[in-house]
């Protein structure tokens, strides 16, 4: 579904990444691990195409639909946008108006991530851990073949962390390759296969 081969990444000219192979399979879960700064996100920007590799390639089937949940948004906090109509973005397509699936799929993802009673709050009237429920669930009623989430669960309660694990199985069993970026061994083992990048180049 998705393979990356020998990817290497510079930012102005310092070196981030170098050599780096990875595959991820249909219905499939890769675990990207590796200490801070030794360029997890940035290899997750690679692969979604938000930054281009200086070295090496990420190739994947024309019309592969990817989904990637950032590390850090911060801008987003400044737009007037409440917690239904963030996870509703998630569903839109060009030229399409948002139809009875994509509304039951909202609310769906709004229950199993306990947004319901928060769908008319701000993001930015959000603690972290709602506002990184929120994102993920932007991120997961999506309908992507790939989905790359980076430290999707680093702010979130026990309970919380258990409903976005269960959530990802349920996207792997239905077919869908997963990439998650992740400091914590017990979400990294609920991966096929563990990618660990290097100490800081
Ligand atoms: N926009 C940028 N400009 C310059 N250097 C950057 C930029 N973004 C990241 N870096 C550097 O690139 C390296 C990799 O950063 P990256 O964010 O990919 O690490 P990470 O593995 O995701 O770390 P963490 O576990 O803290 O999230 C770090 O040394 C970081 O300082
Ligand atoms: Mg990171």
């Amino acid at each position: 579904m998705l393979t990356a081969e020998q990817l290497g990444f510079r930012y102005a000219g310092v070196p981030v990444l170098r050599g780096v192979d990875l595959h991820v399979g249909a219905a499939s879960m890769v675990a990207v691990t590796g200490p801070n700064g030794c360029g997890k996100s940035t290899l997750l920007h690679l692969l979604a195409g938000v930054e281009t590799p200086a070295e090496g390639a990420v190739r994947h089937p024309a019309g592969t639909r990817l989904s990637l949940l950032p590390q850090r948004t911060p801008d987003i906090d400044g737009l007037p946008l409440t917690v239904a109509e963030c996870v509703r973005i998630g569903r839109f397509t060009p030229r399409r108006r948002l139809g009875r699936h994509d509304r039951a799929a909202v609310t769906e993802i709004m229950e199993r991530l306990d947004l319901a009673h928060l769908a008319r709050r701000r993001l930015r009237e959000l603690s972290g851990g709602q506002r990184q429920r929120t994102l993920i669930a932007q991120a997961l009623v999506q309908q992507a073949d790939v989905y790359l989430l980076d430290e999707p669960t680093a702010a979130l309660d026990a309970a919380s962390r258990a409903r976005v694990h269960e959530l990802l199985g349920e996207r792997v069993r239905a077919g869908a390759a997963m990439v998650v970026a992740s400091h914590d061994a017990g979400e990294a083992a609920l991966a096929g296969a563990i990618v660990t990048l290097a100490s800081p180049l």
